[in-house]
């Protein structure tokens, strides 16, 4: 490679060797981050107009150049065909090719450190937004079904083994607020990475009184960082969002996991249309789910971009080092992985058909109903775990016989506990367990229809 492809070539009197401009490089990747690198360029010369460091000429030209740079880059095909060390140097050898001398007064003021540091920040808004709003798809989307499906029943699982009937929807809510909390902390974490670090120079801050503020809000920051060592060396958000990333992951991971089970010949809940199945290579008859397996098996590698930029950056002395261009594959591939995972999460739930008799077949099988007999017993006045006690050998009778707890005589029941009264077995019915769940956040169908229209009104915003 010829040496004034490197802008700072003037103190080398060696061209780069080729292994090394290849390990060094970046632009193979962080060319994604050329529109935001020009935005802050465009940023940065109108800083320099309004500090009297460029002319209003000077500034005029290089922010059309930049402009036109924007232009040229979506029409020509063979724009971004170039040798240049990494996208800032790009954008600046660009320039100046088309505008000549002028161009080479842009990086007066900056260095890449906060230069690189601005832009990631610029990109990443945009990502958390368009994440944030797939989120909202799919919490859409989750609504949607339990609608649907509004009074499938269906076995709640602890240790997955059957535990107390609820309701599908009341199921899908559970899905509806991971997600919510999720969307909250890309709304905390937003206001953390919208901070300005333009001005920071390479470590010590610019020698030219560039009036910050007035470029974060040209670039609608709000606010600009405090410590010019802080700023080019802090990636926090950068580990916050692939933090963030991850519980997102973790929570469709989950999500797959349970439809998976349920989609299985053994359980028979659910159904995954056709469109989004796949089919056996070998064995004629086989249905797979293999974009949930799919969803669980994305998460492990956001967690890893996760670790991998905490390890990035524990050893490091302030304030910039190389080490640091590692923190764009990891963020890029956990914005591709998330998102893509998000759009598909959605179209899997929009996807599955409840086969409710099944679902109520299970929920009403398996002795799901023993609580609801102890708290039966409670509100005739016995203790608990003497409740507790007794309906465990009435099960333990129930199993031998080969029977339901519903399938006993009130009698039968009353040799467990007399104190069983002549409503108990309504009070062990489907109908009747679901309703006592009527405490804030329980299964019962009224609190489900007021859950499901809160989360509509959720939505909104
Ligand atoms: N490509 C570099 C990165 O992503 C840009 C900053 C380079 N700065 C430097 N002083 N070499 O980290």
């Amino acid at each position: 490679m010829p040496k004034d492809v490197r802008l700072w070539g003037g103190r080398f009197s060696e061209a780069p060797h080729e292994t090394f401009a290849e390990f060094n490089d970046s632009f193979r990747f962080d060319r994604r981050l050329f529109a935001a690198d020009v935005r802050v360029s465009i940023a940065h010369a109108n800083g320099l107009r309004r500090a009297v460091v460029l002319t209003n000429d000077e500034a005029d030209m290089i922010v059309g150049g930049l402009t036109q740079l924007l232009i040229d880059a979506e029409n020509a095909s063979d724009f971004f065909e170039s040798e240049a060390e990494d996208v800032h140097t790009f954008i600046e050898a660009k320039l100046i090719e088309a505008i000549g001398e002028t161009g080479r007064k842009l990086h007066t003021g900056r260095s890449r450190n906060d230069q690189v540091a601005t832009t990631l920040r610029l990109w990443l808004r945009d990502e958390i937004e368009s994440t944030a709003g797939l989120i909202k798809d799919l919490q859409a989307a989750l609504i949607d079904i339990a609608e649907g499906y509004r009074d499938a029943v269906m076995p709640g699982y602890t240790h997955l083994q059957r535990a107390q009937p609820i309701l599908f929807a009341h199921w899908c809510l559970a899905y509806f607020e991971m997600l919510k909390r999720d969307r909250e902390r890309l709304g905390e974490v937003f206001t953390r990475v919208n901070v300005l670090p333009l001005g920071s120079g390479a470590l010590a801050g610019t020698g030219f009184l560039i009036d910050r503020e007035a470029i974060a809000a040209e670039l609608g920051f709000g606010s600009v960082t405090a410590n010019s060592l802080d700023a080019v060396s802090d990636r926090d958000f950068a580990v916050e969002f692939t933090a963030i990333a991850s519980l997102v992951m973790m929570h469709l991971s989950r999500l797959a996991e349970d439809l998976i089970i349920y989609a299985s010949t053994e359980f028979g809940f659910v159904t995954l249309k056709d469109a989004v199945s796949s089919g056996s290579s070998l064995m004629p008859q086989k249905k797979n789910p293999d974009a949930l397996e799919l969803l669980r098996g994305k998460a492990g590698r956001v967690f890893g971009h996760n670790i991998a930029l905490l390890t990035m950056l524990k050893g490091l002395p302030l304030a910039y080092n190389k080490d640091m261009q590692e923190d764009k594959e990891a963020l890029f591939d956990t914005v591709d992985t998330v998102k893509i995972s998000l759009r598909a999460a959605a179209i899997m739930v929009e996807n599955i058909v409840v086969n409710e008799a099944a679902a109520m077949d299970a929920a009403t099988s398996g002795y799901l109903n023993a609580t609801d007999l102890a708290d039966h017993l409670v509100r005739k006045g016995v203790a608990f775990r003497t409740a507790h006690e007794a309906v465990g050998r009435a099960v333990l009778y129930a199993i031998d016989e080969g029977k339901e707890l519903s399938d006993l005589t009130v009698d039968e029941l009353r040799e467990f506990a007399a104190e069983a009264g002549d409503d108990v077995r309504e009070a062990i019915g489907i109908g009747a367990s679901l309703a006592s769940k009527a405490v804030v956040g329980g299964t019962s169908p009224e609190r489900v229809a007021e859950a499901l229209s809160a989360a509509r009104e959720h939505l909104k915003n």
